[in-house]
């Protein structure tokens, strides 16, 4: 059977992830989590102590070689060689990492490093401009969204689980900046294309929504 190319898009906190991953899992396909590589960008610029300014970014963008590794089927995000998978998902990543991903230079690096990593099939990406630009021939499209009370809580709970104490307030004023940023920036904002599949997943489970993927793969 032909190997599909999925793409998944959709705002902060709507669960992409979490459903890409189970889909890949289900299809025995690769899943590649494309805002784990802009995290490890943004992770390396304020590692180097720098002022985060675009300049510094981009520089760090240039010199940086990030890798997306499988270890047991799971997911593993490396940096110049440093496993970065926890690290990126602190808040000082997540207040940065939108500053980060708005810069061309940044994304065409990205982009070229995506697209390679698909150019196979058997995956299953998620972000925020994969149908609109990095993968406009996929087979799949999906647009993932939830309230933005439900997303806020989503991320409320994942943080907590790690051991962080945010306010519900504070959390969902994040996400709103952040995707004020994603969709209003020049390059490659976060956008619904016109064929792909809506789905709110306000008030559904997640087999639900993963039943729904696999459901528009058939
Ligand atoms: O998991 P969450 O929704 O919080 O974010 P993420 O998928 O890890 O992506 C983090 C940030 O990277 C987003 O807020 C975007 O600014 C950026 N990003 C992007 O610009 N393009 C992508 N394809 C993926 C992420």
């Amino acid at each position: 059977m032909k190997k599909l190319v999925l793409a998944i898009d959709g705002p902060a906190g709507a669960g992409k992830s979490t459903i890409a991953k189970l889909v890949a899992e289900k299809l025995g396909y690769v899943y590649i989590d494309t805002g784990a590589m802009y995290r490890a960008v943004a992770w390396k610029v304020l590692q180097t102590g720098q002022p985060v300014t675009d300049e510094n970014i981009i520089q760090t963008a240039k010199d940086i070689d990030v890798r997306l590794r499988y270890e047991s089927g799971a997911l593993r995000v490396e940096a110049d060689g440093t496993d970065v998978t926890e690290s990126i998902r602190t808040p000082e990543v997540t207040g940065i990492v939108s500053q980060v991903a708005r810069l061309l230079p940044v994304r065409e690096k990205m982009v070229t490093l995506q697209r390679k990593m698909a150019e196979n099939g058997g995956v299953v990406m998620d972000g925020r401009d994969i149908a609109s630009k990095v993968l406009p021939g996929a087979d799949v499209k999906v647009f993932l969204t939830a309230s933005i009370e439900e997303r806020a809580t989503r991320r409320w709970r994942e943080m907590k689980d790690k051991g962080y104490d945010v306010s519900m307030e504070k959390l969902k004023e994040e996400i709103a900046a952040r995707d004020k940023m994603d969709t209003e920036r020049e390059v490659s904002p976060l956008v619904r294309v016109p064929e792909a599949e809506l789905l709110d997943t306000t008030g559904m489970t997640i087999d639900e929504v993963v039943a729904a993927v696999l459901a528009l793969c058939r």
